[in-house]
């Protein structure tokens, strides 16, 4: 159940549940939000560094791929529990600032305007549109790309490269697959290490701020994954959930409903991220269970989200609801997500102007997730309009 978590979110489990992985690796799952929350907000107790472990080990034949490349991962930004953190977090947080941030709405309002012209122009010739191809997909990278500079490297070769370490680090794979993600990840690795001492923007701030080599490439490493693969991921989620959603789409379009609103109660409803990890420091307890020191802590994000202790209307899309803001999508603490602004401006821009193309649209091929314990990693969104004789009456 750890890899399909968000199928199970359910407010019968126990506060606390002791689970195994698919190699036997013992974890204990917490589901109450107040319960994440404090686990969250004690990085003293339960340390940030399991971040980014590999949930599937990875065997002694792809740790030497990714050493032939020169991989190294050190704790930079979500697994940095030591003192170097609040430095480098902080220029991330220079770079992601909301002024900075709001300076590139009317630029990404221009491009979603193009596009969604296009997919309408589509969908009213009878065609099917991939609307995660057409305004997921790549949109969050060309942002990101404009705020931090990165690498000049292709869209696609940074979406293969992003969805490759979401794979090799939190999914179930096999040997053979590892092996070949390896490849991917490691090869991409190269050319950040190479950015890393050039490049500009980020990397130079990071440079300056006096942050060794290892430390840029991990802030860039990380960034280029949850940085852009995170949003497009939301963006797929939200937009199939509000095609199921007409009464929502008519108060976007009337005005009665805020967009942030909307993007707030889809966070609470369809995070990208459904459950993050953090390790016991020492023996403790959550909720009079005991948790022995080295213990790996997984916080289902996606649970406390429906917690009805914080939500009444725990599965509906209520936005603006009492509690619908008080998720804990981005996290919390010390390490909350530094791009959560980001991430808004660029969902509400998509959702502000995706409501023509999903009123009264059919959905053909919902998105499928694969196996993960953390992120969605949703595919496809195929929709069309309905031939007039199927249409629904009004
Ligand atoms: C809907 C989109 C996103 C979601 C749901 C999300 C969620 C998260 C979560 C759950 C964490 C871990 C928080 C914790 O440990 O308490 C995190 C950390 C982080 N996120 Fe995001 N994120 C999103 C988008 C972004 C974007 C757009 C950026 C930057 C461009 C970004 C950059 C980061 C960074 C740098 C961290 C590590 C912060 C630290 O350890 O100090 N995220 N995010």
């Amino acid at each position: 159940m750890l890899f399909r978590n968000w199928e199970r979110v359910d407010d019968r489990w126990p506060p606390v549940v002791r689970v195994a992985d698919h190699t036997g690796a013992p974890h204990l799952l917490v589901t109450r939000h107040a319960l994440v929350r404090q686990v969250l907000a004690d990085p003293a107790t339960f340390r940030p560094d399991n971040a980014l472990d590999a949930v599937t080990p990875v065997p002694v034949a792809a740790l030497r791929v990714l050493a032939s490349y020169g991989f190294r991962l050190p704790p930079t930004l979500a697994n940095n529990g030591t003192a170097s953190h609040p430095a480098i977090r902080a220029v991330v947080a220079e770079a992601l600032h909301p002024t900075r941030v709001a300076a590139q709405r009317d630029w990404l309002a221009g491009l979603v305007r193009e596009r969604v012209a296009g997919l309408a122009a589509n969908l009213a010739a009878g065609g099917r549109v991939d609307l995660y191809a057409g305004l997921a997909a790549d949109l969050p990278l060309l942002v990101l790309a404009r705020l931090v500079q990165l690498p000049p490297a292709a869209t696609d070769t940074v979406k293969r490269f992003a969805r490759a370490a979401l794979e090799l680090f939190w999914a179930p794979v096999d040997a053979d697959r590892q092996h070949e993600l390896a490849h991917t990840v490691g090869r991409f690795h190269t050319v950040l290490r190479d950015f890393a001492v050039t490049g500009g923007g980020l990397a130079k701030s990071l440079r300056d701020a006096g942050q060794p080599a290892d430390s840029v490439v991990g802030a860039l490493f990380f960034l280029l994954v949850a940085g852009q693969e995170t949003t497009s991921q939301f963006l797929t989620l939200l937009l199939h959930r509000l095609a199921g959603e007409p009464a929502v789409l008519a108060g976007l379009a009337d005005g009665s409903v805020g967009v942030d609103d909307v993007v707030e109660e889809g966070l609470r409803l369809v995070p990208p991220i459904v459950t993050w990890r953090r390790r016991a420091a020492l023996n403790t307890t959550v909720a009079g269970v005991p948790v022995p020191a080295g213990s790996s802590v997984v916080l289902w994000l996606a649970a406390a989200g429906r917690d009805p202790a914080v939500v009444a209307r725990t599965d509906q899309f209520v936005p603006g609801q009492p509690g619908s803001r008080r998720h804990l999508a981005f996290g919390a603490g010390a390490h909350r997500c530094v791009g959560a602004q980001l991430a808004r401006m660029e969902t509400a821009v998509v959702v502000e102007q995706a409501v023509p193309l999903l009123t009264g649209a059919e959905v053909v091929r919902a998105p499928w997730s694969p196996d993960n314990l953390s992120f969605r990693m949703p595919d496809a969104l195929v929709i069309r309009r309905p031939p007039p004789d199927t249409a629904p009456a009004g």
